[in-house]
Protein backbone atom coordinates (compact mmCIF):
# COMPACT_ATOMS: atom_id res chain seq x y z
CA UNK A 1 0.00 0.00 0.00
CA UNK A 2 1.02 3.41 -0.99
CA UNK A 3 2.15 5.47 2.13
CA UNK A 4 -0.53 8.82 2.31
CA UNK A 5 0.89 12.46 1.03
CA UNK A 6 1.32 15.24 3.97
CA UNK A 7 2.41 18.82 2.30
CA UNK A 8 4.32 20.62 5.15
CA UNK A 9 4.84 24.61 4.40
CA UNK A 10 7.95 26.16 5.86
CA UNK A 11 9.77 23.08 6.95
CA UNK A 12 13.40 24.09 6.52
CA UNK A 13 13.51 25.08 10.38
CA UNK A 14 11.75 25.24 13.26
CA UNK A 15 8.35 23.69 13.90
CA UNK A 16 7.88 22.45 10.35
CA UNK A 17 11.12 20.88 10.32
CA UNK A 18 10.40 18.65 13.24
CA UNK A 19 6.28 18.53 12.03
CA UNK A 20 7.97 17.06 8.66
CA UNK A 21 10.34 14.52 10.51
CA UNK A 22 7.27 13.26 12.83
CA UNK A 23 5.47 12.41 9.83
CA UNK A 24 8.35 10.61 7.69
CA UNK A 25 8.89 8.51 10.97
CA UNK A 26 5.31 7.52 10.79
CA UNK A 27 5.85 6.52 7.35
CA UNK A 28 3.99 9.13 5.52
CA UNK A 29 5.37 10.45 1.77
CA UNK A 30 5.80 14.39 2.45
CA UNK A 31 6.59 17.10 0.45
CA UNK A 32 8.40 19.99 1.96
CA UNK A 33 6.94 23.39 0.48
CA UNK A 34 9.81 26.13 0.95
CA UNK A 35 10.78 29.13 -0.42
CA UNK A 36 14.72 28.31 0.59
CA UNK A 37 15.44 25.28 -2.14
CA UNK A 38 18.66 24.69 -0.99
CA UNK A 39 18.07 24.16 2.78
CA UNK A 40 15.04 22.64 1.92
CA UNK A 41 17.54 19.86 -0.08
CA UNK A 42 19.71 19.82 3.19
CA UNK A 43 16.58 19.08 5.67
CA UNK A 44 15.71 16.32 2.77
CA UNK A 45 19.01 14.64 3.10
CA UNK A 46 18.99 14.48 6.60
CA UNK A 47 15.32 12.65 6.67
CA UNK A 48 16.82 10.35 4.29
CA UNK A 49 19.82 9.50 6.27
CA UNK A 50 17.97 9.44 9.34
CA UNK A 51 15.53 6.81 7.51
CA UNK A 52 16.55 5.10 4.04
CA UNK A 53 12.64 4.67 3.11
CA UNK A 54 12.04 8.10 3.57
CA UNK A 55 9.78 9.26 0.64
CA UNK A 56 10.67 13.27 1.03
CA UNK A 57 10.43 15.44 -1.68
CA UNK A 58 10.61 19.40 -2.30
CA UNK A 59 8.52 21.87 -3.71
CA UNK A 60 9.71 25.59 -3.94
CA UNK A 61 6.79 27.82 -2.97
CA UNK A 62 7.17 31.61 -1.77
CA UNK A 63 4.42 32.46 -0.14
CA UNK A 64 5.13 35.89 -0.42
CA UNK A 65 4.21 35.73 -4.10
CA UNK A 66 0.91 34.79 -5.21
CA UNK A 67 2.71 33.79 -8.65
CA UNK A 68 4.72 31.25 -6.98
CA UNK A 69 1.71 30.46 -4.83
CA UNK A 70 -0.21 29.78 -8.05
CA UNK A 71 2.63 27.35 -9.53
CA UNK A 72 3.53 25.56 -6.75
CA UNK A 73 0.13 24.89 -6.29
CA UNK A 74 -0.76 24.12 -9.93
CA UNK A 75 2.68 21.42 -9.95
CA UNK A 76 1.16 19.89 -6.62
CA UNK A 77 -1.96 19.25 -8.12
CA UNK A 78 -0.72 17.84 -11.79
CA UNK A 79 2.11 15.56 -9.61
CA UNK A 80 -0.43 14.30 -6.67
CA UNK A 81 -4.07 13.88 -7.54
CA UNK A 82 -4.66 12.94 -3.77
CA UNK A 83 -3.16 15.27 -0.45
CA UNK A 84 -4.27 13.55 2.79
CA UNK A 85 -2.53 15.93 4.71
CA UNK A 86 -1.90 20.08 4.46
CA UNK A 87 0.13 21.66 7.53
CA UNK A 88 -0.09 25.76 7.11
CA UNK A 89 3.12 26.06 9.06
CA UNK A 90 5.40 28.67 7.04
CA UNK A 91 5.03 32.07 8.88
CA UNK A 92 6.77 35.21 9.57
CA UNK A 93 7.20 37.95 12.18
CA UNK A 94 8.65 40.72 10.71
CA UNK A 95 9.26 44.05 12.95
CA UNK A 96 10.08 46.45 10.20
CA UNK A 97 7.93 47.42 6.96
CA UNK A 98 8.12 44.56 4.31
CA UNK A 99 5.79 44.72 1.93
CA UNK A 100 4.89 40.73 -0.77
CA UNK A 101 5.59 40.63 -4.20
CA UNK A 102 2.19 41.86 -4.78
CA UNK A 103 2.16 44.65 -2.48
CA UNK A 104 1.19 43.68 0.84
CA UNK A 105 2.31 44.11 4.47
CA UNK A 106 4.84 41.53 4.73
CA UNK A 107 3.78 39.56 8.12
CA UNK A 108 -0.39 39.77 6.65
CA UNK A 109 0.61 38.84 2.95
CA UNK A 110 2.48 35.80 3.94
CA UNK A 111 0.98 34.43 7.27
CA UNK A 112 -2.62 34.82 6.02
CA UNK A 113 -3.22 35.87 2.59
CA UNK A 114 -0.41 33.69 1.25
CA UNK A 115 -1.22 30.56 2.66
CA UNK A 116 -4.83 30.55 2.42
CA UNK A 117 -4.80 31.10 -1.19
CA UNK A 118 -2.08 27.98 -1.26
CA UNK A 119 -4.67 26.06 1.17
CA UNK A 120 -7.83 26.75 -1.38
CA UNK A 121 -6.03 26.41 -4.47
CA UNK A 122 -5.38 22.56 -3.15
CA UNK A 123 -8.95 21.54 -1.99
CA UNK A 124 -9.25 19.59 -5.06
CA UNK A 125 -6.69 17.61 -4.42
CA UNK A 126 -7.37 16.90 -0.60
CA UNK A 127 -11.33 16.44 -1.79
CA UNK A 128 -10.06 13.70 -3.87
CA UNK A 129 -8.01 11.76 -0.98
CA UNK A 130 -11.07 12.10 1.39
CA UNK A 131 -13.17 10.87 -1.27
CA UNK A 132 -10.54 8.21 -1.26
CA UNK A 133 -9.63 7.75 2.05
CA UNK A 134 -12.97 8.85 3.71
CA UNK A 135 -10.96 11.80 5.32
CA UNK A 136 -8.39 14.66 4.44
CA UNK A 137 -6.77 17.13 7.10
CA UNK A 138 -5.36 20.62 7.00
CA UNK A 139 -4.08 21.62 9.89
CA UNK A 140 -3.23 25.70 10.35
CA UNK A 141 -0.57 26.76 12.71
CA UNK A 142 -1.67 29.88 14.22
CA UNK A 143 -0.31 31.15 17.36
CA UNK A 144 -2.09 32.30 21.06
CA UNK A 145 -0.97 35.57 19.51
CA UNK A 146 -4.68 36.05 18.23
CA UNK A 147 -6.35 37.02 21.29
CA UNK A 148 -4.38 40.10 21.84
CA UNK A 149 -5.56 41.43 17.75
CA UNK A 150 -7.19 43.67 16.89
CA UNK A 151 -8.74 43.39 13.29
CA UNK A 152 -11.14 45.33 11.16
CA UNK A 153 -11.87 44.94 7.62
CA UNK A 154 -11.63 47.43 5.46
CA UNK A 155 -10.67 48.14 2.00
CA UNK A 156 -6.29 47.99 1.89
CA UNK A 157 -6.58 46.64 5.27
CA UNK A 158 -3.60 44.29 3.75
CA UNK A 159 -1.55 47.04 2.37
CA UNK A 160 -2.10 49.33 5.15
CA UNK A 161 -1.85 46.31 8.13
CA UNK A 162 1.45 46.97 11.14
CA UNK A 163 4.08 44.68 11.38
CA UNK A 164 5.96 43.82 14.64
CA UNK A 165 3.57 42.24 17.16
CA UNK A 166 0.03 43.76 15.89
CA UNK A 167 0.78 42.70 12.24
CA UNK A 168 1.71 39.27 13.71
CA UNK A 169 -1.30 38.64 16.24
CA UNK A 170 -3.92 40.38 13.68
CA UNK A 171 -2.41 37.69 11.12
CA UNK A 172 -2.57 34.89 13.18
CA UNK A 173 -6.16 35.72 14.32
CA UNK A 174 -6.98 36.02 10.32
CA UNK A 175 -5.68 32.54 10.04
CA UNK A 176 -8.23 31.44 12.89
CA UNK A 177 -10.95 33.05 10.91
CA UNK A 178 -9.51 32.16 7.22
CA UNK A 179 -9.26 28.21 8.51
CA UNK A 180 -13.22 28.40 10.17
CA UNK A 181 -14.25 29.93 7.03
CA UNK A 182 -12.57 26.83 4.57
CA UNK A 183 -13.68 24.42 7.32
CA UNK A 184 -17.67 25.51 6.67
CA UNK A 185 -17.28 25.92 3.13
CA UNK A 186 -16.21 21.94 2.98
CA UNK A 187 -18.18 20.56 5.42
CA UNK A 188 -19.29 17.37 4.30
CA UNK A 189 -16.78 16.78 2.07
CA UNK A 190 -14.64 14.96 4.52
CA UNK A 191 -11.54 17.68 4.17
CA UNK A 192 -11.28 18.81 7.81
CA UNK A 193 -9.97 22.39 8.63
CA UNK A 194 -8.38 22.95 11.94
CA UNK A 195 -5.89 25.60 13.27
CA UNK A 196 -3.78 25.08 16.16
CA UNK A 197 -1.58 26.90 18.59
CA UNK A 198 2.02 24.71 19.25
CA UNK A 199 3.10 26.56 22.11
CA UNK A 200 6.08 29.26 22.51
CA UNK A 201 9.40 27.82 21.26
CA UNK A 202 13.06 28.12 20.57
CA UNK A 203 12.86 28.53 16.80
CA UNK A 204 14.21 31.39 14.15
CA UNK A 205 10.48 33.17 14.53
CA UNK A 206 12.30 35.29 17.60
CA UNK A 207 14.51 36.85 15.39
CA UNK A 208 14.06 40.80 14.03
CA UNK A 209 15.62 44.41 14.10
CA UNK A 210 14.42 46.07 16.49
CA UNK A 211 15.85 46.90 20.09
CA UNK A 212 13.28 44.91 21.90
CA UNK A 213 13.95 41.68 19.40
CA UNK A 214 17.30 41.61 19.54
CA UNK A 215 17.02 41.84 23.45
CA UNK A 216 14.09 39.25 23.40
CA UNK A 217 15.04 37.02 20.97
CA UNK A 218 18.39 35.28 22.13
CA UNK A 219 16.75 35.21 25.45
CA UNK A 220 13.54 33.24 24.29
CA UNK A 221 15.41 31.39 22.04
CA UNK A 222 17.38 29.95 25.39
CA UNK A 223 13.94 29.37 27.97
CA UNK A 224 11.42 28.33 25.23
CA UNK A 225 10.61 24.68 24.36
CA UNK A 226 12.37 22.81 22.02
CA UNK A 227 10.53 22.70 18.69
CA UNK A 228 10.01 18.77 18.65
CA UNK A 229 7.80 19.88 21.67
CA UNK A 230 5.77 22.25 19.73
CA UNK A 231 5.50 20.06 16.47
CA UNK A 232 3.47 17.85 19.19
CA UNK A 233 0.58 19.79 19.22
CA UNK A 234 0.85 20.02 15.62
CA UNK A 235 0.94 16.02 14.61
CA UNK A 236 -1.85 15.32 16.80
CA UNK A 237 -4.35 17.56 15.41
CA UNK A 238 -3.03 16.22 12.06
CA UNK A 239 -3.25 12.46 12.59
CA UNK A 240 -5.29 11.73 16.04
CA UNK A 241 -7.76 9.31 15.07
CA UNK A 242 -10.04 10.97 17.72
CA UNK A 243 -9.98 14.15 15.63
CA UNK A 244 -11.52 12.49 12.55
CA UNK A 245 -15.04 14.66 11.24
CA UNK A 246 -13.60 17.38 13.55
CA UNK A 247 -13.29 20.83 12.17
CA UNK A 248 -13.21 24.64 12.38
CA UNK A 249 -11.92 24.29 15.64
CA UNK A 250 -8.56 25.77 17.27
CA UNK A 251 -6.47 23.54 19.29
CA UNK A 252 -4.39 24.88 22.21
CA UNK A 253 -0.97 22.84 23.40
CA UNK A 254 -2.46 20.31 25.16
CA UNK A 255 -5.47 19.14 22.50
CA UNK A 256 -7.87 21.66 24.30
CA UNK A 257 -10.45 23.82 22.88
CA UNK A 258 -9.48 27.52 22.57
CA UNK A 259 -12.58 29.22 22.76
CA UNK A 260 -12.96 33.30 22.97
CA UNK A 261 -16.01 35.44 21.42
CA UNK A 262 -12.98 36.94 18.99
CA UNK A 263 -12.64 33.40 17.22
CA UNK A 264 -15.84 33.03 16.99
CA UNK A 265 -17.06 36.57 15.03
CA UNK A 266 -18.74 36.08 12.33
CA UNK A 267 -19.17 39.54 11.21
CA UNK A 268 -14.95 40.27 11.42
CA UNK A 269 -15.15 36.40 9.43
CA UNK A 270 -17.30 37.73 6.49
CA UNK A 271 -15.64 41.01 6.29
CA UNK A 272 -12.43 39.27 6.22
CA UNK A 273 -12.74 37.05 3.71
CA UNK A 274 -14.54 39.56 1.27
CA UNK A 275 -11.53 41.77 1.59
CA UNK A 276 -8.85 38.53 0.77
CA UNK A 277 -10.64 37.42 -1.76
CA UNK A 278 -10.84 41.14 -3.17
CA UNK A 279 -7.09 40.32 -3.06
CA UNK A 280 -7.12 36.98 -5.14
CA UNK A 281 -9.46 37.68 -7.21
CA UNK A 282 -9.25 41.35 -8.27
CA UNK A 283 -11.68 42.92 -10.60
N1 LIG B 1 8.06 29.53 17.77
C1 LIG B 1 7.01 29.94 18.48
O1 LIG B 1 7.12 30.32 19.66
C2 LIG B 1 5.65 29.94 17.85
C3 LIG B 1 4.52 30.15 18.66
C4 LIG B 1 3.26 30.13 18.09
C5 LIG B 1 3.14 29.91 16.71
N2 LIG B 1 4.25 29.74 15.95
C6 LIG B 1 4.07 29.53 14.51
O2 LIG B 1 4.74 28.33 14.13
C7 LIG B 1 5.04 28.39 12.73
C8 LIG B 1 6.46 27.92 12.50
O3 LIG B 1 7.34 28.90 13.00
P1 LIG B 1 8.69 28.57 13.78
O4 LIG B 1 8.52 29.06 15.15
O5 LIG B 1 9.08 27.16 13.56
O6 LIG B 1 9.69 29.59 13.08
P2 LIG B 1 10.85 29.40 11.99
O7 LIG B 1 11.86 28.45 12.48
O8 LIG B 1 11.27 30.78 11.64
O9 LIG B 1 10.12 28.72 10.76
C9 LIG B 1 9.33 29.45 9.86
C10 LIG B 1 9.30 28.73 8.55
O10 LIG B 1 8.46 29.50 7.65
C11 LIG B 1 9.18 29.69 6.45
N3 LIG B 1 8.79 30.89 5.73
C12 LIG B 1 8.92 32.18 6.12
N4 LIG B 1 8.52 32.99 5.15
C13 LIG B 1 8.14 32.22 4.11
C14 LIG B 1 7.67 32.48 2.80
N5 LIG B 1 7.51 33.73 2.35
N6 LIG B 1 7.37 31.44 1.99
C15 LIG B 1 7.55 30.17 2.42
N7 LIG B 1 8.03 29.85 3.64
C16 LIG B 1 8.32 30.88 4.47
C17 LIG B 1 10.64 29.77 6.89
O11 LIG B 1 11.46 29.60 5.75
P3 LIG B 1 13.00 30.15 5.71
O12 LIG B 1 13.80 29.05 6.36
O13 LIG B 1 13.26 30.27 4.25
O14 LIG B 1 13.03 31.44 6.46
C18 LIG B 1 10.68 28.63 7.88
O15 LIG B 1 10.81 27.40 7.23
C19 LIG B 1 4.78 29.83 12.30
O16 LIG B 1 3.54 29.89 11.63
C20 LIG B 1 4.70 30.58 13.62
O17 LIG B 1 3.93 31.75 13.52
C21 LIG B 1 5.50 29.74 16.48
Amino acid sequence: MSAKLAIVTGATSGIGLETARGLVTAGWEVVLACRDVVRAEAVRDMLRASDRSAQVSIARLDLASFASIRACAASLLQQHPAIHLLVDNAGVFSDRPTRTADGFEATMGVNFLGTLLFTRLLVPALRTAAAQEGEARVVVVSSSAAAFARLRPHPGMFADGPCGFPGYAASKLALVHGAAALAAELEGTGVSVNAVHPGDAATNIWRGHSLVMCIVGPVMRRVLKAPADAARAVLHVAVAPDLAGVTGAFFGVRGERLRAARYDDLTLRAGLMEQANATWHPS
